[in-house]
């Protein structure tokens, strides 16, 4: 599986205009071909992953809307289940798998999922196992290319997980600041170097309203 964090951040890292807000604002700074390069990305890979809390926020579709019929499969963890019925990932045509745990496992929830003609998926016991889980999207669903959209706290997990081979930032040109916004990646953390993961850069590339980036997984 090839797993590609894929990021629209501010100079300082930020994803969003404070944490609770939806990051749909910062699309407002892009062109229509900054989105239509958003939207084919979408489009090259199988699987395209981001947290609860965005669905919560953005209640997005995940879909390439320039393409027709070349949409990835949403696939949202979360330990709660807590995602409204009627958000649009669980009410349009498209494939959506909800990932969650032992833990937050609720039948009736699950049931609900189920009963909108969506998949809900059991993978670790308190937080999903992604390195598990992308073991079963491979063998039961096709999919070796994933597109993780974040927050801060999924990337968190993506990342202390080792399964990130790439990385695509397109930074945009703005400083947002607060110390309580969410940014590229948040969760505990590393205080030690040696444990910090290490990324090479192999694109740099200046464009009218951001700054495309791209890293590649030290192996
Ligand atoms: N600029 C951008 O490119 C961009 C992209 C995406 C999102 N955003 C912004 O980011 C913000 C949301 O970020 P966030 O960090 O608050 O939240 P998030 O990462 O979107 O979602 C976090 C939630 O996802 C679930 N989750 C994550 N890792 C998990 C794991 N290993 N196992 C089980 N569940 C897991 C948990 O749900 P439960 O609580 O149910 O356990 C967790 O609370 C929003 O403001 C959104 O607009 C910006």
């Amino acid at each position: 599986m090839k797993t590609t964090i894929f990021s629209q951040i501010s100079i300082d890292g930020k994803l969003t205009m404070g944490a609770g807000n939806s990051s749909k604002e910062l699309f407002s700074l892009f062109s229509s071909e900054d989105m239509e390069f958003i939207h084919l990305f979408r489009g090259n890979v199988q699987g395209i992953m981001v947290g609860k809390n965005t669905i919560l926020t953005d209640n997005p579709f995940l879909t390439n809307r320039y393409e027709e019929n070349k949409n990835p499969i949403r696939i949202i963890p979360t330990t709660t289940l807590d995602i409204p019925m009627d958000c649009n990932v669980l009410s349009d045509q498209g494939k959506t798998i909800i990932v969650t745990t032992e833990k937050g496992r609720d039948e009736d929830k699950i049931k609900q999922i189920r009963e909108r003609g969506k998949e809900c998926l059991i993978c670790g016991k308190d937080t999903v196992d992604f390195v598990e889980l992308e073991r079963q999207l491979e063998e039961n669903y096709g999919i070796t290319s994933l597109m993780v959209e974040g927050g801060g706290f999924l990337n968190w997990h993506i990342f202390n997980q080792d399964i990130v081979d790439e990385i695509i930032l397109m930074q945009l040109p703005i400083i947002i600041g607060g110390s309580t916004n969410i940014t590229l990646v948040d969760g505990d953390g590393y205080q030690q170097l040696s444990f910090a993961k290490k990324f090479k850069v192999v694109e740099i590339q200046p464009n009218d309203n951001y700054t495309l980036m791209r890293y590649k997984k030290v192996i």
